[in-house]
């Protein structure tokens, strides 16, 4: 494949279509379960020490190198290790980033079908006066219906997939522009009405003030998953976004506006659930359902709370919408690098994330005792593995291509912040990211 002569129109349409890929239910679902699963605080800190160690320094190379080699992922690193003297199977980190974004694909439609099901719900006005318990008790029989989640699934993959078909720069300027700024806007009113409820104080200390004892290999090891995941680091996706990066951008003012923006919204979201987890006596280590049960308990104590609860599930489909879009076109460029038409290869694509996806949907009826590793289920294993493992692995290795095999002046020239500049970037890579990244790997797999 040629390079790409295309560009967004704007420096704004870059950081939008970033922030579009990074914010998504990594800050509003998973952040809150998953810190709630592991203790609050001492998760907090340590993913945010994280994105500024690691995540930052890594969305930079890879962002770098996907607008020095203006390609696909794989033909990009190819190309670009040739032109080093470096070995071409470099290419093939590129279809590891692609397999990573397929297993989290996978799952990511079926969490984004639920939030299909709750905007119906809630514009149907069914959280209306519904106790918390009802609430809790309706998510999980929703569920137990292997049919509804199914068939929201494929809803979404679809409407994802449509937009990749098209091609993503044109698809997704104008509406990142608008949604972004109504997402914010409406995580704040909540965090403010969090502010009001007898569950903020506890909310706050929970999420602020470590506990220490809670810190262990494992939760270490799930603060970087978590990290590279809600960035979108480590899976190639974002090279694919560089590729089409204005050239007089500077990269790393653009990484540091999206993982403020990324972390504001997942401390604004954390900031609302735990409140109402705290004010309603709920266990914050409630699982993958919390943001779920927690918000319509939350706006139904609302005036016009259905309103709300309808524009805040809309806008967090729209943010999914922008993410796995972003999630599918690594896989798209890639197949379309071996030669297969943008068409086809979308076809194929949906077709086999729809399918593996199916093992997900079913994990919480159908198969919920298939359980084929670490007594985990399929939902729980794709959930967890490659957020945790791939992305830190791939962003290691991204990590050493552009601080140890690319020449120092294509990697500048890409960066595009001198050579003072430059040079301290790679001195963060090099000696801080790396080796950290290496360390918590392996103390967490050991
Ligand atoms: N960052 C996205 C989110 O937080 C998920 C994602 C991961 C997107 C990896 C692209 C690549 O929801």
């Amino acid at each position: 494949m040629s390079k790409t002569l295309e560009r967004w129109g704007s420096k704004r349409a870059f950081i939008l279509a970033v922030t579009g890929a990074a914010v998504g239910l990594g800050n509003i679902w998973r952040f809150p379960y998953v810190a709630g699963e592991n203790g609050g605080a001492a998760f907090l800190l340590i993913y945010v020490a994280f994105v500024i160690l690691l995540g930052i320094p890594v969305m930079m190379a890879e962002i770098l190198i996907g607008r020095a080699g203006r390609r696909g992922p794989m033909q990009a690193l190819g190309a670009l290790a040739v032109e080093a003297g470096a070995s071409r199977h470099w290419r093939w980190l590129g279809l590891f980033g692609a397999f990573t974004v397929f297993c989290i694909l996978s799952f990511y439609s079926v969490v984004s079908g639920w939030s299909i099901e709750f905007l119906v719900a809630s514009i149907n006005g069914n959280f209306r006066g519904a106790s918390a318990a009802d609430i809790g008790a309706g998510f999980d029989a929703f569920l137990a219906n292997p049919g509804l989640l199914v068939f929201n699934h494929t809803l979404f993959l679809l409407m994802t997939m449509v937009v990749v078909a098209a091609g993503v720069a044109k698809g997704l300027e104008r509406l990142n522009n608008l949604l972004m700024p109504l997402l914010y806007g409406l995580l704040l009113l909540l965090a403010a009405y969090a502010a009001t409820t007898s569950g903020f104080g506890t909310a706050l200390s929970w999420l602020f003030l470590p506990s220490w004892e809670a810190l262990t290999p494992s939760v270490v090891l799930h603060a970087m998953g978590h990290a590279f995941f809600t960035l979108a680091v480590g899976a190639c996706a974002l090279m694919a976004y560089g590729a089409y990066m204005p050239d007089e951008q500077s990269l790393p003012r653009a990484a540091m506006a999206v993982a403020v923006l990324d972390i504001s919204v997942a401390l604004l979201a954390g900031i609302a659930i735990f409140s109402v987890v705290f004010s309603q006596g709920m266990d914050p280590a409630d699982g993958p359902g919390l943001m779920f049960v927690t918000l319509p308990i939350a706006f139904s104590e609302l005036p016009w709370g259905s309103l709300w609860l309808s524009v805040f599930f809309l806008l967090l489909l729209l943010a999914t919408w922008t993410s796995a879009i972003n999630l599918a076109e690594p896989m798209v460029a890639t197949l379309q690098g071996f030669g297969w038409r943008r068409s086809v290869s979308t076809a194929i694509v949906t077709f086999s994330v729809w399918s593996i996806g199916l093992l997900s949907a079913l994990s919480f009826s159908t198969i919920v005792d298939f359980r084929p590793l670490l007594g985990r289920n399929v939902f729980e294993l794709v959930s967890s593995i490659p957020p945790d493992i791939f992305l830190p692995l791939g962003g290691l290795l991204i990590a050493i291509f552009a601080a140890w095999v690319l020449p120092r002046g294509t990697a500048a020239a890409a960066l595009g912040v001198g050579e003072r500049g430059y040079l301290c970037w790679r001195h963060v890579v090099r000696w801080v990211s790396i080796p950290l990244t290496l360390m918590v790997l392996l103390s967490g797999l050991l």
